[in-house]
């Protein structure tokens, strides 16, 4: 019997609407498989209990969480409660504090209907982004000078270290040689002279390990331009914290929204547990009307799945996603249907167990 513990974090808005549609999947599973069980913590962490104690989390959260085998995210932030202080306290502390260094955001095409884009179809639109996931832009580095006076001044700094760059390229060269992919890195050392120019420098470095892996390197820019008119051009691509962010929304765009996008947040050392939530944020325009998708956070339990080494599961979950996407009546209103939430999470367990 293979036991898995896993942490909720539920979150704001829509977040706890989709991960009790990720829990049935893997109540489900439970209940199919006589070798497989799982048990849940729940944590009432986000913006209502900053509200109501001043903290995004307990003191010792990350000590609470140290112990299990997965974590698994909603979202977090909500009007109400500055964007800044709710991610940094509670999603990026995870993030860093975990040195969940990789984030693993696969950009599928499930469905050709999906796409608003001319002419692109699922050969078009496959492909795996690697996004550093522990400093760059993110790393929280800066000062504010002379606040309110005329001579103000705010500096937002990049941190790229050797360990943390060489190790993001190196994970990504391994994954594009492990599934004979091309690489493509993202970067923009024309215009960040220090942080881009040395990325630019560790891929080509790292390469000369992988003479056996096809590597491309774009701009932000025009990458962000490829990604919509040819995105054909990537197979595994690797970029910075904040490009990744940036690109992976354009990927969802792509794929049929942010219903539909998933991502892992990996510290593959397994020295912490890893993190595994939608794209998505809490979507306060939508939060309490049962109108969510859940498919990117189902999706995510399908990575968390692969992780636990559940792989023939993970495989089942996907291939269920495959074939729910092809019937609209059981969608949501984002992808065209009128299901419900929860609704499209009865229908999953259905087709998952048939
Ligand atoms: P968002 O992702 O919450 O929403 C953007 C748009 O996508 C909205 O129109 C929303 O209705 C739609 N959408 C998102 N998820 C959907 C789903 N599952 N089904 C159907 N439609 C969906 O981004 P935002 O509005 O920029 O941010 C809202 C809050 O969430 C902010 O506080 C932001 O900082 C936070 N945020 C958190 C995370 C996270 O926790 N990982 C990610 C992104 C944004
Ligand atoms: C994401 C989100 C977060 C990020 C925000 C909410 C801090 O946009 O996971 O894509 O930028 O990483
Ligand atoms: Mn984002």
């Amino acid at each position: 019997m293979k036991h898995f513990e896993i942490a909720l974090i539920p979150g704001d808005g829509i977040g706890p609407e989709v991960v009790a549609e990720g829990v049935k999947i893997l109540k489900a599973i439970e209940k199919a498989d006589p070798n497989v069980s799982f048990s849940f913590r729940e944590y009432p962490w986000g913006c209502e209990y900053y509200l109501n104690t001043g903290k995004m989390m307990d003191d010792n959260g990350l000590e609470l969480l140290q112990d299990v085998d997965a974590i698994y995210l909603g979202a977090v932030g909500y009007p109400g409660v500055p964007d800044h202080i709710s991610l940094r306290e509670l999603l990026i502390k995870i993030r860093r504090g975990f040195d969940q260094y990789v984030n693993l955001r696969p950009i599928r095409l499930l469905n050709d209907s999906f796409t608003p884009l001319k002419g692109k179809s699922q050969k078009d639109i496959d492909m795996l982004v690697i996004r550093e996931n522990s400093e760059g832009e993110y790393a929280g580095a800066g000062d504010w000078l002379f606040k309110g006076k005329p001579e103000e001044v705010v500096l937002q700094t990049g941190v790229f270290s050797r360990k943390g760059t060489e190790r993001i390229i190196r994970y990504a060269y391994e994954e594009a040689r492990k599934s004979n992919k091309t690489l493509t890195s993202i970067s923009k050392g024309n215009a960040l002279q220090y942080s881009m120019v040395f990325w630019d420098q560790v891929f080509e470095e790292v390469g000369k390990e992988y003479p056996d892996v096809k590597t491309y390197s774009y701009l932000v820019d025009a990458a962000s331009l490829y990604f919509v008119a040819q995105p054909e051009r990537f197979e595994v691509v690797v970029t910075s914290n904040l490009f990744g962010d940036i690109v992976t929304d354009i990927g969802a765009a792509i794929t049929g929204g942010l219903g539909l996008a998933t991502g892992a947040n990996i510290n593959p050392d397994k020295t912490y547990p890893s993190m595994f939530e939608p794209v998505h944020g809490s979507a306060p325009d939508i939060a309490g009307k049962g109108i969510a998708n859940p498919l990117a956070a189902i999706w995510s339990v399908s990575q968390m799945l692969d992780f636990f080494g559940l792989e023939e599961w993970g495989r089942s979950v996907l291939q269920t996603l495959e074939t729910i996407v092809k019937q609209k009546d059981r969608l949501t209103k984002d992808l065209g249907g009128q299901a419900t939430t929860s609704e499209v999470g009865d229908y999953f367990v259905e087709l998952l167990l048939k």
